[in-house]
């Protein structure tokens, strides 16, 4: 297949170039550079656009396009409180651009980056897609109201898709010459590895009052690369399966943010300093998903199940980052 993958020379997109171009799918990237790095674009050519300038967007489908990958997104939690009109305006005025394009180009296949935070506070352990959805940032709400405008899409022209609800994505693909790199950085994995190097403006652990089993917040970190491999499993599923569908990846496991410090003090063996600073508006206290359904239809299974790897591969990375 030949896909077109928005924003793939960001941090997702970028893994998802690579775990394509393995598969022998031909790649073409549109990126408007704003996150993304001209070097993480290895696996195909990169056509700089903008899905906010819909008159740029014809320039990615000048070859016949198969499938739409869609990571093109705005997606801090904190920053989207602040700032939320330039979260709707990117993650849905942007997607609807997207989509009015695919639509005049007969493309009818696209795999969209959801997130975990279309479901707002969690009202059971681990959430499933069943689970209800109360975004309480406008980053969540924004790829929430993306999901519905992708079921209304489905009913009105045949639209397929595969919403794939990211919970945290972490590590990298050191050796392909791939991984994190956000400027200013506000993950919490690699600022922890900062902290291990002795590097950045010193690590803060947001909030120690939340109702968990030490204060600080829950999440599941799920390797970039297994979530590559659910945008391809994605792919093949929309051929035999019309409608828009959903999907939640996680590892099903959650740490805390003092946690996935001291496995990240395993991992590096340097001490990694902090300070408790007050909570970081819009972070739900725990969020741990069910993937069982992208197990059970996707046949996903994690090859990253465990933190340590994860952290070990984020870690090769920050030693030698090519950007
Ligand atoms: N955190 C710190 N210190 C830091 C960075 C983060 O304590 O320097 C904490 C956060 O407050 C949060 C946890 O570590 O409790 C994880 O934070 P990240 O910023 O690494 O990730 P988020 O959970 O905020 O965000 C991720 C994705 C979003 C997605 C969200 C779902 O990046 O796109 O999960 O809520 F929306």
């Amino acid at each position: 297949m030949h896909v077109l993958v928005c924003g793939g020379a960001g941090y997702v997109g970028s893994h998802a170039c690579l775990a394509l171009a393995r598969a022998g799918h031909e790649v073409t990237v549109l990126d408007n550079l704003f996150a993304g790095h001209r070097e993480a674009v290895r696996w195909g050519p990169l056509v700089e656009a903008d899905i906010l300038r819909p008159e740029t967007l014809d320039a990615g489908f000048a070859r016949r396009v198969d499938a739409v990958m869609h990571f093109c997104a705005r997606s801090l939690v904190g920053e989207s409180v602040t700032d939320p009109v330039a979260y709707y305006q990117n993650n849905v005025a942007g997607t609807l651009n997207l989509l009015e394009t695919m639509r005049r180009h007969g493309v009818d296949r696209l795999v969209f980056s959801s997130t975990a935070a279309v479901f707002g506070n969690p009202v059971s352990d681990v959430i499933d897609e069943e689970h209800p959805k109360d975004p309480i940032n406008p980053y969540g709400a924004s790829k929430l109201m993306v999901e519905r405008i992708l079921a209304d899409a489905a009913a009105a022209y045949g639209l397929r898709s595969v919403a794939l609800r990211y919970f945290n994505a972490a590590g990298a693909a050191a050796d392909e010459g791939i991984g994190e790199s956000h400027e200013p950085e506000t993950h919490l994995i690699p600022n922890a590895l900062k902290a291990a190097a002795g590097a950045g403006a010193g690590l803060k652990v947001f909030g120690n009052d939340y109702p968990t089993r030490d204060g600080t917040c829950v999440r599941d970190y799920v390797h970039v690369l297994d979530l590559a491999d659910a945008h391809l499993r994605a792919l093949d599923w929309m051929d035999r399966e019309p409608g828009a569908h959903r999907f939640n990846l996680g590892n099903g496991n959650g740490f805390s943010v003092l946690e996935v410090i001291e496995a990240a003090r395993r991992v590096t063996g340097h001490d990694i300093p902090y300070e408790i600073a007050p909570r970081r508006a819009g972070d739900p206290p725990v969020l741990v998903a069910s993937s069982a359904l992208a197990r059970e239809k996707l046949g996903w299974t994690p090859k990253y199940d465990r933190i340590e790897p994860i952290i070990e591969t984020a870690w090769a990375w920050h030693r030698a980052p090519a950007f």
